[in-house]
């Protein structure tokens, strides 16, 4: 905000764009510094000047009523007039467009996230999948994107042959119907086929003769199929649901088995497609990378078959302009070699596709492998984290209402917080006692200060003698907590606020933090990377508990609580949105 002011008040006076100027300003780690700076050196070549005597002569020319403009040596600072800002900033938060920058100008985005496979563990890291790409479609919503979600569930391939030849031989259906989370029995299916499978090697070719059936529409086959997706997708719904994730389409790989051939045939057109040893592919020689495998040699389709008609179907049937997919890394060079190949097709596929990749997720140093069925299912993890959030709160708080829908918030707010806080293309080694602490940069943290804010402003609205301030309608303090929908609305006397407040050692560096949403919110949309927001708002929570600890919110004179207030007010908005728009749950109480 303030860094436009700036921006806005040295374009006239610099051959360059005020954009061009946005990005040349710097913030002082020292507030006597200044509040912004611009170091005038990249100048002096273009002006022909000294940065010193830019710095001067802009120093100079520059007067604005809410800042003032001095040079030092080569720097031109910026110092605001605090209170003035103070109060033109806890204006600006009343209104929407403070909130929602418009950077998407309601360009259709499609967004593939989870896509966890049918009759295989949801495991930690399709959280990454799953919560990364929640996140990111919150927020691209938020800041003026036309979004939509994708889950494409992994419903198709050969391991169906295998599952339906282990299911045959050794599962019992009483128990996967009886069983609470049917992904287990299934994988145990699996590890035992590839056991048997290695002494019984003709195992391997009726799991080939079963898929063929499947593809073909034999109707045991696909009972067995269906039954898998349907006991897959019941354990599915119950971690989405936990987790607070919806989707505006599931669509199976399966989806698209009827759309495969119009590709391949378009492909065979435009004579991109070769054989390659009795196998269809598209060269890509040119862009340094290996052939996209696109039928394999007996006929069949495969996953990049399926993706290039994903891709079609979701720019001609969902009219995406852009397609995202939040997919790990480790699965880089197929998205290339997809991509590649639409841009082959159609030129006006460049740029349409971005892979948002991240990295592993290990739990305490451990990898995980689906085959050997060494896995950390979600669902455990989540169960633990809220057993440990259970413990936490009964040491805590132990007459808080309703602990167990707190202890749910809490424990998965720490798995998803703890998740997200990371460079999402890191590595990420994950430890459930550390995520889990009050103290550290954690989710718990960030709720427990969201529940301050919250209880700061109940008790004002109690507080006898000051009907001024009073709320028209107190917050729905329900333990469960929201996703950052708005609480109601404290209708707090601005005009009566004392500005000169926003001076105070505590409330300035607070008030700056919250000055910088909109750009750190625009940011994380145009970088896809929620940890710029999530990192911010544990800035803006470490700020605001130092605002707490030295600043007694609900003494001194009416003017100065109703300025007071109106920072925690704003600081409890920003916590609530940015909690929610990671997908992490604010409580009012805790
Ligand atoms: N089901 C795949 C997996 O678990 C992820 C699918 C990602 N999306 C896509 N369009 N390929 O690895």
């Amino acid at each position: 905000m303030f860094n436009v002011w700036a921006a806005d008040s040295l374009a006239p006076h610099l051959p360059l764009t005020k954009e061009e100027i946005l990005s040349l300003l710097e913030y002082p780690p020292n507030d006597e510094l200044g509040d912004v700076a611009l170091p005038c050196f990249a100048l002096a070549k273009t002006m022909k000047q000294s940065p010193q005597l830019i710095a001067r002569q802009l120093a100079d020319t520059i007067s604005h009523p809410s800042f003032l403009a001095e040079a030092a040596g080569p720097y031109l600072n910026f110092r605001l007039n605090r209170s003035a800002f103070g109060e033109e900033l806890l204006r600006a938060v009343r209104a929407d467009a403070f909130w929602r920058p418009n950077i998407g100008g309601g360009k259709r985005v499609i967004i593939d996230m989870s896509s966890p496979n049918i009759a295989k563990p949801f495991g930690i890291g399709h959280l990454r999948s799953t919560m990364i790409g929640n996140a990111i479609y919150r927020i691209l919503r938020e800041v003026g994107y036309d979004t939509a979600n994708v889950n494409h569930l992994g419903d198709w391939g050969t391991q169906f042959g295998k599952m339906i030849t282990a299911y045959l031989r050794w599962g019992n259906p009483a128990d996967i119907q009886a069983s609470d989370n049917a992904t287990k029995e299934y994988l145990s299916l699996y590890v035992k086929f590839h056991e048997e499978a290695e002494r019984h090697p003709e195992l391997e070719d009726e799991a080939r003769e079963w898929f063929r059936k499947l593809e073909t529409g034999d109707k045991v086959a696909t009972e067995l199929w269906r039954e898998m997706i349907g006991e897959s997708l019941k354990q599915f719904n119950k971690l989405y649901d936990r987790l607070g994730v919806t989707f505006d389409h599931v669509l199976g790989e399966s989806f698209y088995n009827d759309k495969m051939d119009a590709v391949i045939e378009e492909l065979r057109r435009t004579g991109l497609l070769e054989e390659s040893d009795g196998a269809m592919v598209v060269r890509l020689d040119e862009f340094g990378k290996p052939p996209c495998l696109l039928v394999k040699s007996n006929g069949t389709s495969i996953y990049a078959t399926r993706d290039l008609a994903t891709a079609l179907y979701r720019r001609n049937e969902m009219d995406g302009s852009l397609l995202l997919y939040v997919v790990g890394g480790e699965q880089s060079l197929h998205f290339q070699q997809v991509f590649r190949v639409l841009e082959k097709m159609d030129g006006s596929w460049e740029g349409r596709c971005k892979h948002i990749p991240f990295g592993l997720m290990m739990m305490e140093g451990q990898k995980m492998s689906t085959r050997r069925g060494k896995v950390l299912f979600l669902e455990d993890v989540l169960n633990e984290a809220v057993e440990q959030a259970k413990r936490i709160i009964e040491a805590k708080n132990p007459s808080l209402r309703d602990k167990e829908a707190a202890a749910e918030a809490i424990g998965i707010g720490a798995v998803v917080f703890g998740d997200l806080k990371n460079t999402r293309t890191l590595d990420v080694d994950f430890s459930l006692s550390e995520v889990l602490t009050f103290e550290g940069e954690t989710g718990p943290y960030l709720q427990y200060t969201y529940a301050r804010t919250s209880s700061i402003l109940r008790k004002a609205a109690m507080s006898p003698g000051s009907e001024a301030l009073s709320p028209n309608g107190a917050p729905d303090a329900s333990p469960a907590g929201n996703f950052g929908a708005a609480a109601a609305p404290y209708a707090l006397p601005l005009r009566d606020a004392d500005f000169g407040l926003a001076d105070n050692a505590y409330a300035w560096p607070l008030l700056k933090l919250v000055a910088f949403y909109p750009a750190r919110l625009s940011q994380t949309a145009e970088r896809y990377e929620p940890s710029i927001l999530a990192r911010y708002l544990l800035e803006l929570a470490q700020a605001f508990n130092r605002f707490y600890h030295h600043v007694k919110v609900l003494e001194g004179s009416e003017s100065e609580q109703a300025f007071k207030l109106e920072v925690v007010k704003a600081v409890s908005d920003l916590l609530r949105k940015g909690l929610g728009l990671l997908g992490i749950r604010a409580l009012e109480e805790l």
